[in-house]
């Protein structure tokens, strides 16, 4: 095992509900740190970019419409195997289809408002981490 980094958004649908610390105590019991972190607002062009992997795809749209609805709390979590760590964590993206316990299962509402976003893979999380946060951000 690795100790690895990865980019994680608490989306709106949690911040509006008052979620966030509750969120990050799951990641906390966990094991994952949390390294770097700041409450922000996204803007069309940034959430356009960020989802750029996806420009192609029929939700891409009502995907940017949403995180751009509210704010977001953007985070770096570091531990041992973080990223796929993460996605255990969160569950799967429709919260219909995550397991009991996860934050998509408890806290989701669709699979666009699903609570959490976490990188998919190391090189995600390379280029994710650093669309949102410079090197003196992150303070392991
Ligand atoms: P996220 O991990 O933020 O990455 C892309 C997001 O697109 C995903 O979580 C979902 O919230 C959102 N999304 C909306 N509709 C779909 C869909 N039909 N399939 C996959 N992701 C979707």
């Amino acid at each position: 095992m690795a100790v690895e980094r990865t980019l994680s958004i608490i989306k709106p649908d949690a911040t509006r509900r008052g979620l966030t610390g509750r969120i990050n105590a799951r990641f906390e019991e966990a094991g994952l740190r949390i390294v770097a972190q700041k409450r922000i607002k996204l803007t069309r062009e940034i959430a356009e970019n960020f989802y750029e992997v996806h420009k192609d795809r029929s939700f891409f749209e009502d995907l940017c419409t949403f995180m751009t609805s509210g704010p977001v709390v953007v985070q770096v979590l570091e531990g041992e195997d973080a990223i796929v760590r993460n996605r255990e964590i969160m569950g799967a993206t429709n919260p219909v289809n995550a397991e009991e316990k996860t934050i998509r299962k408890e806290f989701g509402e669709t699979v666009e408002a699903n609570s959490a976003h976490g990188s998919d893979s190391p090189e995600t999380a390379a280029r994710e981490i650093v669309f949102f946060f410079s090197e003196v951000e992150i303070v392991g």
